[in-house]
This record gives C-alpha cells, structure tokens and sequence, in this order.
C-alpha cells in the first residue's frame, strides 16, 4: 500500500454547545490555510487521500465495518451458509472501507454503490481490487433499465456501514437496495442505539422497527458497540444488526414517514 500524507486536523474546542453527529465538523490545517469541513462533506474528504481514514479510523477509532463483517459472518455461519459465495451489495459504501474488510474475510462479488463520484473515484484510488463494480447512483431516482442493470448481480447480501440515518441515505433509498436482494439473502448494517427506540420518529427509526417486529427480516444478530468517539471523547453506542431478508418491503412502508 502506498504511503499517504498525513493531515494537520483540529477538533473545534468550547465552539458549538452540542451538534448532531451530521452537523459535527474539523478543520484542517493545509498550506497555511485553516479549513472548516463537516464531517458529511464527503466530496471534500475523500478528495484528499487518506484523510477518511485518519479522521474516522485513527483519531476516532471507528471500528464499524469489522464489527458488522463479524456480524455478518456470524449470521451465515448460523445457517450453514458458505461466506465466500455471497455476492454483496455494499451501499453507501463510500471509499470501500467495508469491502476491504469482506475481501478480506473472502466474498465472492463486491459492488459498491454511493450517491457522489468522488467516493467511486475515492474507492477506485485506494483500494482499485475490492470491488468487481461500482455505481454512482441515488437510488430514490432509479429507473426500470438501471434496476434491471443492477439487479443482474443477482445479490444475496445487503451491507450498509454508517450510512443509514442523519441525512446520509433515506428510507426510500435503503427499501431500494433491499429490494435487490434475493429472499432469503443477508442482510448487514449499523444503526444508531436510539434508531430502535419508540421516541425516535425519525423515518428511518420507523422503517427498521417496522422491517424488524414484521416478518421482512429474521433477526440473527445483534450487538451493541461502540461505534466510535465522538469529537468530544464520548462513546457513540450503536448496534449491528444481523438478518436474513424473508420478502421484499412495501414502498409504502416509508410512505407516510419523515425522510
Ligand atoms: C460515513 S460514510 C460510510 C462509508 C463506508 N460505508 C464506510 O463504512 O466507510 C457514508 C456514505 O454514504 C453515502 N451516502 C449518503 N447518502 C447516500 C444515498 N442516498 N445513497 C447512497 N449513498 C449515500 C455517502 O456519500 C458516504 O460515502
């Protein structure tokens, strides 16, 4: 692997009372400049080699796509179903952080889909052999000949790693990744903890509380984790969520909920 620069990076410091982990923000220090970038800014994080990983994985200590490859691999074994023939979906996979890790654990087909090029073009850079396809794709804007296109894959895994919720990808869009995948397929992703409490009326809150206490899914796995830090040094609990897909879910299921 070649060697990547390493980032001037600062955490704001008695700025802001509390900001949702969407609105949370760095600044990076660069040529003398001194940058404020979001953390949902991904265009201008992936531009940079390597700045993803130094933020989220060394300063941050995200460790959410090796725990939901566990996950996922704990639930297959569970059924007896071999690992390395699944082909897999990863959606919202950014710059392929989780593929890296299911190559690792051995897949048989990977493909990535993100709403911006610059992740494609991010993942293409930093790990060009994880993934067999890629697709630049908003997926509540999908047409016939595109869903056909990508369905000829013929999943048998969903993965989707800190993308769901905060204004990343809306319910409409995930029920549209889910749809692609075979009954009796696999599901894998990470929610917040709070994404399965009541008091949250989010939509997405709603839609995986319906998929689960319904009979879409059969839950396999679940296990509460730290996610990573916050900026501030606390522990962001979320849980990771093992499951078999039984059907496909209703678009109306996230048609009177809050995207
Ligand atoms: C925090 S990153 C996670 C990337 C990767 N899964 C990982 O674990 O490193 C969230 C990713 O979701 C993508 N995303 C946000 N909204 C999306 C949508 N509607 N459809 C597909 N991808 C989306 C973003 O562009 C970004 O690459």
């Amino acid at each position: 692997m070649r060697t990547q620069p390493r980032y001037r990076i600062q955490f704001p410091v008695n700025e802001v009372d509390h900001l949702d982990q969407d609105e949370t923000y760095f600044y990076l220090v660069e040529s003398g400049d001194r940058k404020k970038i979001r953390f949902h800014d991904y265009g201008a994080i992936y531009e940079r080699p390597g700045l993803y990983e130094q933020l989220f994985y060394d300063r941050l200590k995200c460790q959410s796509p090796a725990k939901v490859a566990s996950v996922l691999r704990a639930s297959t074994q569970q059924a007896g179903v071999n690992f390395s023939e699944l082909r897999v979906l990863d959606f919202g996979a950014g710059n392929g952080m989780m593929a890296e890790e299911l190559s690792n654990h051995g897949v048989a087909r990977l493909v990535g889909v993100d709403i911006i090029e610059s992740a494609r073009l991010a993942a293409e850079r930093d790990r060009p052999q994880v993934y067999d396809g890629y697709y630049v794709q908003d997926f509540t804007e999908l047409d016939d000949a595109r869903r056909k296109e990508i369905g000829e894959w013929s999943f048998d895994c969903l993965v989707t790693v800190a993308a769901l919720g905060f204004g990343d990808v809306p319910p409409r869009a995930f029920v549209e990744a889910f749809n692609m995948v075979q009954d009796d397929g696999w599901l894998a992703f990470n929610i917040k903890e709070t994404f399965l409490d009541k008091s949250d009326r989010s939509g997405f809150s709603s839609l995986i509380r319906g998929m689960i206490l319904s009979n879409y899914i059969e839950l396999y796995f679940l296990e509460r984790y730290r996610h990573r830090f916050s900026i501030e040094g606390k522990p962001l609990p979320y849980l990771a969520i093992g499951a078999r897909k039984r059907r496909d879910l209703p678009m109306d299921l996230v048609g009177e909920v809050r995207a």
